[in-house]
């Protein structure tokens, strides 16, 4: 029986998940497997809602936000009893492998089903770039360049009303989209959940570059800080300057996805499956110093990431 490789997205999605899909796939029917797209994350091995997907098949997504297979939160995973139950319709269905494109949770799912013997390959998928194992996470670049086009325009009509906007972006509990963002449209103060922040210098500092001129402000925050709303209320109360929140949500996690994204994705579908042929499981494909390179699932779970302090401070000295 021809041997197969089963491929799913899981968790948020993330633009670039298309071009992760389409590189698995046809990586995979070059070196002669069949692929099988498994919908909706894990739910689809539970109940086989499962598609053979052929070179056709993942023909015009590469440029397509979103998961042409579907994603989903499937909490039963995380019963053991669940994860011998996708093992053995893997074992059925003669899969030599699954990669699974997605984060942190989806990893622990595939590091279970490596442990019940089928191998399993994770691919970094999420706008947040909140993968410890990995400098790159496939949509992280989308996200920002999508944030940057919106903070753009929320400075446009700062400028007409001389107002402050104070702009909420995702990332979960990591501040690295409002950090890098931030510093790409000039903003005022950002505000991420690494470092601590006082309501009271951000104030300051409006007051104090006002002073120099300055009429309309930006201040980003990271959706883990608290409350948007509250921010700009305080800000407005206490500077008499208009201030307006901006919640940007979830138009973050679609649209086209960049260059970067594309290629990333392609670079890691293609390990993945390079790493299956070989019957190698159990691992996070990443990016470390520029290149892909795998590492143990157990280890990048339980790896740290950096926060880049350098950047922040950058960020502090020259937006005034
Ligand atoms: P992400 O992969 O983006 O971190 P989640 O944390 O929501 O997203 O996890 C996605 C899915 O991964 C869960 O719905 C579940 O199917 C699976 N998963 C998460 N945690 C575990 C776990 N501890 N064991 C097995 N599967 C898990
Ligand atoms: O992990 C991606 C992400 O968009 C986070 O930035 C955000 O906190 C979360 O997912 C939102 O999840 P949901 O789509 O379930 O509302």
């Amino acid at each position: 029986m021809e041997k197969k490789i089963g491929v799913l997205t899981s968790g948020g999605d993330s633009p670039g998940m298309n071009a992760a899909v389409r590189a698995v796939t046809r990586t995979a029917i070059y070196k002669g497997f069949k692929v099988i797209g498994i919908r909706r994350g894990y739910n689809g091995l539970l109940n086989r809602d499962m598609v053979e997907l052929k070179v056709r098949d993942v023909s015009d997504i590469i440029q397509r936000g979103g998961t042409a297979i579907f994603t989903a939160r499937c909490p039963e995973f995380k019963e053991w009893a669940n994860v011998e139950k996708a093992a053995q319709i893997c074992r059925e269905e003669n899969m030599a492998g699954v990669v699974v494109i997605g984060g942190d949770g989806s990893f622990r799912g595939a590091a279970d089903l490596s442990k019940a013997g089928i191998p399993c390959v994770g691919l970094p998928g999420t706008i947040d770039n909140d993968i410890q194992c990995s400098e790159y996470t496939i949509g992280y670049d989308t996200a920002m360049n999508t944030v940057v086009e919106l903070i753009d325009k929320l400075r446009d009509t700062c400028h007409s009303h001389d107002r402050c906007a104070v702009v909420e972006v995702m990332g979960r509990h990591a501040g690295h989209i409002a950090l890098n963002t931030g510093i790409a449209c000039g903003a005022t103060a950002v505000l991420v959940p690494e470092v601590k922040w006082d309501i009271k210098e951000v104030i300051d500092k409006i007051l104090e570059v006002r002073g120099s001129g300055k009429k309309q402000f930006i201040i980003v925050v990271a959706e883990g800080v608290g409350n948007t709303i509250d921010i700009a209320k305080q800000i407005e109360d206490a500077t008499g300057i208009e201030s307006r929140a901006t919640i940007l949500g979830h138009v973050q996690r679609g649209g086209s996805p960049t260059v970067r994204d594309r290629v990333v994705a392609s670079e890691m579908g293609y390990y993945a499956v390079e790493l299956l042929e070989k019957g190698i499981g159990n691992r996070v494909v990443g990016m470390k110093d520029g290149k892909v390179y795998d590492v143990d699932i157990q280890e990048a779970l339980s790896m740290k990431k950096p926060f880049n302090d350098r950047l922040y401070t950058i960020c502090n000295e020259i937006n005034f």
